[in-house]
């Protein structure tokens, strides 16, 4: 009895943890923001939130708190395994990675990762590759899928996981999560935009028993104007699922941030999903869910009671909610939101359950490894091949993302009777085979995307040698990252060198990279840069292709005479063959640009985006650089990168010419008052009765399984503490009651008005050489001078990417501002203003970020070509 009664206040006592804080540096605050706004209020989602709610009105607290989390890591064939309601006809829910295919898996395609498509900047492309990805996980059973990720936005340039997103610009990494989430979500699968937010570094990133995971300490504009933009446009393409962050946001956990979830992501962006935590990133019951956490994953807690299993959710939320500690509305939304997204997707009707399981490749195993070695056996992988044709768009992809940087004397495209010397080990498969490191945890043969939980497996990997075997071509291949002594140099050879450079998910550390690029920083992997010199020593026409996550430094050779030309081929998957050689060839022109800046030096970055290392306490890492990033940086400092944010050369040339720019809708310095919010279901606040928490009779309970009931004496406890006049000790200005929203809400992504076109822009693009390619017109806004904001020198705001055009020929492309790209976060309004409504804003458009000559004016309504670029 006394025992129960400690156990039942139990969760009262983590009420102290509620607050939890550590001091972070001056003037970086986490508001607190009670209450968790109620979903469903959008006309979008009434319909499934009607559903829902009729559903969650006959289902038991047990029940309820059973959906909100998972049972348990590696109790289930998933990543993230729900409790279920069979009894209301809800099943468990399966949730897995990763954001370019499904993980861990067999007969699935490896897409191009996330900074592949990016480097496509198309938008058509976008879509079409999140469609087979979606395809994919409904054909595995996968009713969640774990991405895409926009964070990390690739602040940090040596951060380990900046390759799973799109760019290291907002409105890049934007249109990438929004076109994914729309291409999956079309398939019936609930896509997760990830990891909310400021996730930019890997190390450190978790709370442990010894050390809080770091903050990431910055400034509202800066949260409002870069970070949470990408999310902003995920969640106006509907996205059904959020997952928080590791790390903590100005002191607080990301997991339990309450201005983060409750304000920012539920109110003001307006997100109608469930909130998740990353793996193991709870760190409390009650202040989660007050904050608005609504699905704990995989259920768990970390460390210690890992190994026995036990959870702040399941049946300490069943608790938590008899004893009085959380409202029962807060549940009832948060049950409402899983199964509102679910019937969004149409997940009722014929969705196929998990045919496979992440946790082994034999057919049969344990249905709950994590329970070994008292887990029931079955049947775990089906091996259903859910390919298509996806090869098609991934290919594409791949090859579309190949980014020329330099080509001198037209040394690309190459001619068939050319006799190639091939250096460089990623040229060629793993030879301890494709899939031999698990999560992809090596760099080893041909570089097809980085490591941890956003890898998938191989189904194959077309690599550059079986490329240039198909081809038919003349070449020799040295399998080694050292130059060999038997090459035979010849004049008229062409060498091609392949070199890499990885990085991945802190839980893996290879050749003393932690997941970001702590060791290797943004050195090409395996001597890569030695391998090229020796090679341009004895060779006068070298090519250089490049794997790789991200930025690296090209300097010891980028100048060097015989180095002809440089390929960055990103990371594309497993189609990394055939995509290369019909650029390598010429079938087709590249069309890539880079999604981020290449530096002459790491010098060159500020400070601030170093990677932090070890503190005493809770690492702080403070955005002092604020809204300058990447191209924003070199462009304000003056400095010259070695290739800027956009570059990408083709074997053709293109003009921009003939824009217009068209007035749509009038600005005004404040954005038109949001409506307001439609009606939320309706939940009671009555405790429920305890007889719904009691064990089932006769249950049969599998070690380690997170179950959501409680032992009749428990509950009846709990209930008692619930009806005695006990308070939770709610932080100071607490309340549960809902209120009517911020300004700057009003729609899914903010206040529907800011998504107005302000003006349209239409440019015609010829191609101006002799041979066929594609263009990508980028769009950057340049703000009046004057205001009393200060902003980037330029932001890209739109961009669109031609048909293959033939030499000669045009296409008119049609761009747009809305009132948003012309706008800044005001953080004393708390409201998005046009800082000069009658100033003249410039509209530069070009190939690249350094390459702008063509400058449409607001004030003017003009266009003019042949202008100085901005930088
Ligand atoms: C941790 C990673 O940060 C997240 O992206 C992933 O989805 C989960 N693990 C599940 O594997």
């Amino acid at each position: 009895m006394v025992l129960a009664l400690l156990l039942s206040l139990s969760s009262l006592a983590v009420g102290a943890a509620i607050d939890k804080r550590v001091a972070v540096p001056a003037g970086y605050v986490a508001l607190s923001s009670y209450p968790a706004p109620h979903g469903g209020w959008v006309p979008e989602w009434s319909e499934s939130y009607r559903k829902a709610a009729g559903v969650v009105a006959n289902l038991t607290l047990a029940e309820k708190t059973n959906l909100t989390a998972g049972t348990g890591i590696f109790m289930g064939r998933c990543v993230g395994n729900t409790g279920s309601a069979l009894r209301a006809g809800i099943p468990q829910l399966c949730l897995q990675d990763g954001p370019l295919g499904v993980r861990n898996t067999d007969h699935s395609t490896a897409f191009p990762a996330g900074i592949t498509i990016g480097a496509t900047f198309d938008k058509d492309l976008m879509r079409r590759r999140g469609e087979a990805i979606g395809e994919e996980f409904r054909g595995k059973g996968v009713n969640v899928y774990l991405g895409p990720s926009v964070g990390p936005i690739g602040r940090k340039p040596r951060g380990g996981r900046n390759w799973e997103g799109f760019g290291s610009d907002p409105v890049l990494q934007a249109y990438g999560a929004a076109l994914t989430v729309e291409g999956v979500q079309s398939k019936g699968v609930i896509a997760t935009i990830k990891h909310w937010i400021a996730n930019e570094q890997e190390m450190y990133r978790m709370y442990s028993i010894v050390q809080e995971g770091y903050s990431s300490n910055l400034d509202d504009r800066t949260l409002h104007e870069l970070y949470a933009w990408p999310f902003a446009e995920g969640i106006r393409s509907g996205v059904g699922a959020a997952m928080i962050a590791y790390n903590a946001v100005n002191g607080s956990a990301c997991s339990q941030n309450s201005y983060l979830i409750n304000t920012l992501l539920k109110d003001e962006l307006g997100f109608q999903g469930f909130v998740m935590s990353d793996w193991l990133a709870q760190i409390s019951g009650v202040p989660s869910a007050l904050a608005g956490l609504d699905m704990s994953m995989p259920g768990d807690i970390h460390t210690i009671p890992l190994v026995t299993g036990q959870s702040y959710w399941m049946y300490e939320y069943t608790r938590a909610v008899l004893n009085g500690s959380i409202p029962v509305d807060r549940l009832d939304d948060s049950v409402t939101r899983i199964l509102a997204a679910w019937y969004q997707m149409g997940q009722d009707q014929n969705y196929p359950e998990p045919n496979f399981s992440t946790n082994t490749q034999d057919t049969e195993g344990d249905l709950y490894p994590g329970a070994w070695p008292e887990s029931p056996k079955g049947v775990v992988n089906e091996f259903i091949d859910v390919q298509g044709d996806h090869a098609v768009v991934a290919k594409e992809v791949a090859r579309d993302a190949i980014t020329l940087l330099k080509n001198v004397n037209s040394t690309l495209p190459l001619s068939l009777d050319t006799t190639l010397k091939v250096f460089g080990t990623d040229a060629e498969k793993n030879p301890d085979g494709i899939n031999s490191c698990a999560d992809q945890g090596c760099n080893k043969g041909t570089l097809g995307m980085g490591w941890g939980s956003g890898s998938a497996r191989y189904p194959y990997l077309d690599s550059p040698i079986d490329g240039l075997k198909s081809r038919g071509a003349t070449y020799s291949f040295y399998n080694s990252d050292s130059f060999p002594s038997n090459s035979n140099p010849s004049l008229d050879d062409v060498a091609l060198v392949f070199v890499t450079a990885d990085s991945g998910e802190n839980y893996l550390t290879v050749e003393n990279d932690h997941g970001d690029r702590d060791s290797s920083k943004l050195n090409l992997w395996h001597n890569g840069d030695k391998l090229v010199k020796d090679v341009a020593a004895k060779y006068a026409n070298v090519v250089v292709i490049v794997h790789t996550v991200g930025p690296v430094l090209l300097e010891q050779w980028i100048d060097l005479p015989s180095i002809k030309a440089v390929l960055f081929a990103h990371l594309p998957g497993q189609e990394a063959g055939d995509s290369l050689m019909q650029v390598l060839y010429g079938d087709v022109s590249p069309s890539g640009h880079l999604p981020y800046t290449v530096p002459k030096s790491e010098e060159g970055y500020p400070n601030s985006v170093s990677l932090v290392g070890f503190q005493l306490g809770q690492p702080q890492d403070t955005y002092t650089e604020g809204l300058y990033i990447d191209y924003r940086h070199f462009n304000k400092e003056g400095i010259t990168p070695r290739y800027a944010f956009g570059h990408g050369l083709s074997y053709t040339t293109f003009s921009f010419s003939n824009a217009t720019i068209t007035p749509v809708t009038g600005l005004t310095s404040t954005p038109p008052a949001r409506p307001a919010k439609g009606p939320t279901p309706s939940y009671s606040t009555e405790i429920p009765a305890a007889s719904e928490a009691y064990w089932p009779d006769n249950f049969d309970k599998v070690w380690r399984y997170l179950y959501s009931w409680l032992d009749k004496s428990d509950a009846d406890n709990s209930a008692a503490i619930g009806k005695s006049t006990k308070v939770y000790p709610y932080p100071p200005g607490y309340s549960n009651k809902q209120t009517p929203g911020v300004a700057a809400g009003g729609a899914q992504g903010g206040n529907p008005a800011l998504f107005d076109v302000a003006y349209d822009i239409s440019v015609t693009v010829k191609n101006t050489g002799s041979t066929a390619g594609k263009a990508v017109a980028q769009l950057y806004v340049q703000y009046p001078s004057g205001i009393s904001f200060d902003t980037p020198i330029i932001q890209l705001r739109d961009f669109e990417k031609t048909k293959e055009l033939a030499a000669g020929e045009s296409e008119v492309l049609q761009l747009r501002v809305t009132r948003k790209d012309l706008s800044v976060w005001d953080v004393v309004s708390q409201n998005w203003i046009v800082p000069d409504v009658r100033g003249d804003y410039g509209i530069w458009i070009g190939g690249a970020s350094d390459a702008l000559t063509l400058k449409c004016s607001t004030s003017e309504g003009t266009c003019e070509s042949g202008q100085a670029s901005p930088v």
